[in-house]
């Protein structure tokens, strides 16, 4: 029998909704500041299977979250096409700037296996190691949101170089585009296939762009990835997450790529979001991760909120956008004894 979490991915309802956070597996938890430490790098420790699958763990066997997503980075597709990928310590993550013909040259048009096969094996890796009713999550980002970091070579404030670069450079901008569709699908069919029960797919910088640019850099990519992965697996479990798109923008994602889930972020209506997808997909959110941060009172009433709204519809409770680093572990407790009624 699966867990709670596919179940509501295949149709199901609960009472008590299935629970699992963006980023539980990160900063907060000082088991995975001692492995990062003993890893080095920041990609070292995405690119070693037995550390990876290990971080991946250590969220499940101190919560019981009822998902697990494999520890990896949206950013492993870019440097798996050739892209040079580092993290400056308490800045984030570089990468070699692709916003020229030249520049896009020289990035391969096939993601370089021995790259790509570690996520695979820290992906069977965890798999193995999962209680049965865990469900276990692969993921990439969306070709718009990988383009913001590949053009800048860095994470930028409004994503200025990339919208930029679609504007003066339209053709180019298209085949960095196409060129992430085609790795990303093949990045999530290889996640499939070494055993995630599902994958999600990552728009964090959508909110970004005009109704039309919406459409054409968001959802015609995704639905793209969406029909590509089902070309092969043809019941793939996709879930989406446009951060910052407004209800009809969620809904052109969700319809074109068929999803099975969509993930919104804190802003979204919930009663509003219940009222048009309530029975037709799964939602999952999306708890203000400052009010985990909160704690108390302020977290209880939030929670409850969420809960209320959602009453009735397939839900699955997760925050709007991942965990902050300074969160308390005891806030997350919290939570997931007042979403469980323990
Ligand atoms: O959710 C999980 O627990 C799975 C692992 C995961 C990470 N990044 C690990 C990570 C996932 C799903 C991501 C996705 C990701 N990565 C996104 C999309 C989701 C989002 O958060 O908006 C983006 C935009 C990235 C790119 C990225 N990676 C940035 C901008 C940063 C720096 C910001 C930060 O929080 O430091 C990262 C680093 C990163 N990815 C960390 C983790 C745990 C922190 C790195 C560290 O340990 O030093």
């Amino acid at each position: 029998m699966s867990g709670k979490f596919l179940c509501v991915l295949d149709g199901e309802k609960f009472d008590v909704p299935p629970v699992w956070m963006m980023r539980q597996a990160g900063r907060y938890l000082p088991e995975y500041r001692e492995t990062r430490a003993k890893a080095g790098g920041f990609v070292d420790l995405c690119l070693d299977p037995d550390l990876a699958s290990e971080v991946t763990l250590q969220p499940i066997r101190r919560f019981g979250f009822d998902a697990a997503i494999i520890f990896s980075d949206i950013l492993i597709v870019p440097y798996a096409l050739g892209a040079k990928l580092w993290f400056e310590e308490s800045e984030g993550p570089r990468l070699e700037p692709v916003a020229n013909a030249a520049n896009f040259g020289k990035l391969s048009d096939q993601l370089d296996g021995k790259i790509t096969s570690r996520v695979y094996e820290a992906l069977a890796k965890t798999k193995a190691a999962l209680p049965k009713e865990t469900g276990l999550i692969g993921f990439c980002g969306a070709p718009w949101t990988v383009a913001t970091y590949l053009v800048a070579g860095r994470g930028t404030e409004d994503q200025a170089p990339a919208r930029l670069l679609a504007m003066q450079e339209p053709e180019l901008f298209r085949k960095i585009i196409d060129r992430l569709v085609d790795s990303s699908a093949e990045h999530l069919i290889g996640q499939l296939k070494a055993g995630a029960d599902a994958v999600q797919i990552f728009d964090t910088w959508s909110g970004v762009l005009d109704p039309a640019s919406f459409e054409r850099w968001c959802v015609k990519p995704v639905a793209k990835i969406a029909e590509k992965v089902r070309s092969v697996v043809p019941n793939a479990r996709i879930i989406v997450f446009p951060k910052g798109a407004s209800l009809d923008g969620i809904e052109a994602v969700a319809k074109q790529s068929s999803a099975n889930a969509i993930s919104i972020d804190w802003i979204t209506d919930r009663k509003e979001c219940a009222v048009r997808f309530g029975d037709k997909l799964a939602i999952q959110g999306n708890l203000d991760p400052l009010a985990l941060l909160a704690g108390g009172k302020a977290l209880d009433q939030a929670v409850d909120k969420v809960l209320a709204d959602f009453k009735g519809a397939r839900h699955i409770f997760n925050l709007g956008h991942g965990i902050r680093k300074e969160t308390p572990v005891e806030h997350v407790e919290r939570m997931i004894a007042r979403v469980r009624k323990n």
